[in-house]
C-alpha cells in the first residue's frame, strides 16, 4: 500500500475530492467483470484534464507507483483489475464529446465517453457508430480502444481499430503525443496510433480519441435459424454470404437458450427447439433483398442445415431476436462462468469446433457448457458453468487444467487464445500459444520505450 504522504501529494494534482480511498470505492473501481482476482488498489484518482493525467504519470514515475487505467470496467480478462496496491486512474470525469465534423464524419471524444453515448450522438447527426456489444451502455471509448473491442458487427464493420482516426495519448513517460491527426492517408512512417489500440493500457493513457462514423444502416432485419448440429452452421453462413452482405452472423447453443427462457422476459424465437441457432442480420434495403433472404432460408432447409427459422418484421421483433444472443453473457454471469474467447480463420471453424467440442465433452463431462459467439468472424465463446457444490477456486483450477488441451488446439490451428476479450491477467500465462517468444520479446521492448519504469498497468498482457 502507498504511504499517506504520497497520496497527499497525489491529491494536490487533481481537483478536491477526486482521490478516493474508502473501501467501497476501492472495491468498485479495483475490479472489472472477471471474478478471478480480489481487488486491492491503494486509491482511485479521477483526472479532469490531459494536464492532470500528465501530472499523475509524472508523480507515478517519480515514486515508481503502478497505475491501472479504468474505463467502464466491463472487461473479461482482468486487464482493468488492480489487485496489487496500484492507483486506479478512472476517466468518469473526462466524458465529454468535444467536437464533431460532418464532412470528415468524425467525433472527438474524451476517453470516458460511454459507447452508447457515442452511438446516440452519431444517430442524432444522422450517422452511425458501428462497434456494438451488450455492454455498450457502460463501457467507455478509452477502454474500447485499449482493448480493441469487437462485438456483434465485426463481420461487416471490423473492430474498434477500424474506427479510430486519431489519438491523443499520455505515454508512460509522461509525454503527450498526437497520433495520426485524424488523417485518412498518412504515409509518414510507424503508425504509433495502432500500438496504443489493444495495448490494454500498458504503454500509456488514451486521453482523447477521434472516432469515425458511418452512414446509417437501412432497415436492419434479423433471422434466427435453428440448426440440427454444429456442422450445419457454417454452410448456412456461406449460403447467405453468397447472396448478400451480412451485418452480423452469430450463434448460440440450446443450453444457452434454456437459460435465457428461464428468465421469463425473453420470447422464444419459434416453437421448435434445435441444438444450435444462428442469428444473422442484413440490410433489407428492398423487397427483393428480403425475398432473397427467404429463398436462401428455404435452400438451407432443403439441404437439412436448418430445421426452423424466423425473420423479424418490425423493430421490436428485431430487438427481441437480438436479445437471444446479446443477453446471454449477463444471463449466465450468476453461474460464475469460466470463459474462453477463441478464434481461428473462418475456413478452419468446422474442424476446430469439432476438436474443441471433443476436448470439452471428454474433460468436462460433469460441467454445463454454454457455447455462443461471433462465428461469422471465427470467434467462439466457450463458457463453462460452475456447479453449485464446487468452490470458485476449485472450479477455476479444474478448468485451467483443461486449458492446455484447448490452447494446444488453438496453436495447432494458428488461432488466437483471445479473439476480443484481451489478455489482461487471465490469459497472460497462455500468451505463447498465440504469439512467438520472439514476438513477445519485441512487445516487451516496445513497452520499455513508452514506459521505461514499468508503471503502466504492470502484470497485464505479460508478467
Ligand atoms: C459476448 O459476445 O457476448 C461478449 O463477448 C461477452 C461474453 O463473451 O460473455
Ligand atoms: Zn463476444
Amino acid at each position: 500500500m502507498i504511504q499517506q504522504t504520497l497520496l497527499d501529494e497525489l491529491m494536490t494534482l487533481v481537483e478536491p475530492g477526486k482521490v478516493l480511498t474508502d473501501p467501497a470505492s476501492l472495491e468498485t473501481y479495483g475490479r472489472d467483470w472477471t471474478k478471478h482476482y480480489p481487488p486491492a488498489p491503494s486509491a482511485i484518482v479521477f483526472p479532469k484534464t490531459v494536464e492532470q493525467v500528465q501530472a499523475i504519470v509524472r508523480w507515478a514515475n517519480a515514486h515508481t507507483i503502478a497505475l491501472v487505467p479504468s474505463g467502464g470496467r466491463t472487461g473479461l480478462s482482468a486487464a482493468a483489475v488492480a489487485a496489487n496496491g496500484e492507483v486506479v486512474v478512472a476517466f468518469d470525469y473526462m466524458n465529454q464529446i468535444l467536437d464533431f465534423n460532418g464532412t470528415d464524419r468524425t467525433v472527438v471524444c474524451q476517453p470516458g465517453v460511454i459507447t452508447e453515448q457515442l452511438q446516440n450522438f452519431a444517430e442524432g447527426k444522422g450517422l452511425y457508430y458501428p462497434v456494438d456489444f451488450a455492454s455498450a451502455g457502460s463501457s467507455q471509448i478509452g477502454g474500447n480502444i485499449g482493448t480493441n473491442a469487437g462485438g456483434i458487427k465485426v463481420i461487416r464493420y471490423g473492430m474498434t481499430r477500424n474506427w479510430v482516426a486519431g489519438l491523443k495519448v499520455v505515454t508512460g513517460k509522461g509525454d503527450v503525443l498526437e497520433l495520426n491527426k485524424d488523417l485518412l492517408k498518412n504515409a509518414t512512417g510507424y503508425d504509433l496510433r495502432h500500438l496504443f489500440i489493444g495495448a490494454e493500457g500498458t504503454l500509456g493513457f488514451i486521453v482523447e480519441a477521434t472516432m469515425r462514423l458511418e452512414r446509417q444502416p437501412n432497415n436492419l432485419t434479423a433471422m434466427v435459424l435453428g440448426t440440427p448440429d454444429f456442422n450445419s452452421i457454417m454452410p448456412v453462413l456461406h449460403a447467405f454470404q453468397n447472396k448478400m452482405d451480412l451485418t452480423a452472423f452469430e450463434f448460440f447453443s440450446d443450453q444457452g437458450l434454456d437459460k435465457l427462457l428461464a428468465r421469463g422476459d425473453i420470447p422464444a424465437p419459434f416453437e421448435t427447439r434445435t441444438p444450435f441457432y444462428a442469428l444473422l442480420e442484413f440490410e433489407a434495403t428492398t423487397e427483393t433483398r428480403a425475398e432473397q433472404a427467404l429463398a436462401t432460408f428455404e435452400h438451407c432447409v432443403e439441404q437439412g442445415w436448418v430445421i426452423d427459422g424466423v425473420m423479424s418484421q418490425s423493430e421490436t421483433q428485431l430487438r427481441n431476436l437480438w436479445r437471444l444472443r446479446e443477453d446471454l453473457s449477463e444471463t449466465i454471469a450468476p453461474f460464475t462462468p469460466y470463459k474462453n474467447d477463441l478464434s481461428v480463420t473462418v475456413s478452419k471453424v468446422p474442424a476446430f469446433l469439432a476438436d474443441i467440442d471433443a476436448i470439452v465433452t471428454t474433460n468436462y463431462p460433469d460441467f454445463e457448457v454454454i457455447w455462443y459467439g461471433h462465428i461469422g468472424d471465427g470467434n467462439l465463446h466457450l463458457n463453462i458453468l460452475k456447479p453449485e457444490n464446487l468452490s470458485k477456486d476449485t472450479f477455476f483450477a479444474k478448468c485451467a487444467n483443461v486449458n492446455k488441451w484447448v490452447f494446444e488446439t488453438v496453436e495447432r490451428y494458428n488461432g488466437s487464445i483471445s479473439a476480443e476479450h484481451g489478455v489482461g491477467m487471465t490469459k497472460r500465462d497462455y500468451l505463447t500459444y498465440s504469439r512467438s517468444e520472439a514476438e513477445i520479446a519485441y512487445m516487451k521492448a516496445i513497452k520499455a520505450v513508452f514506459d521505461p519504469n514499468g508503471i503502466m498497468n504492470p502484470g497485464k498482457i505479460f508478467h
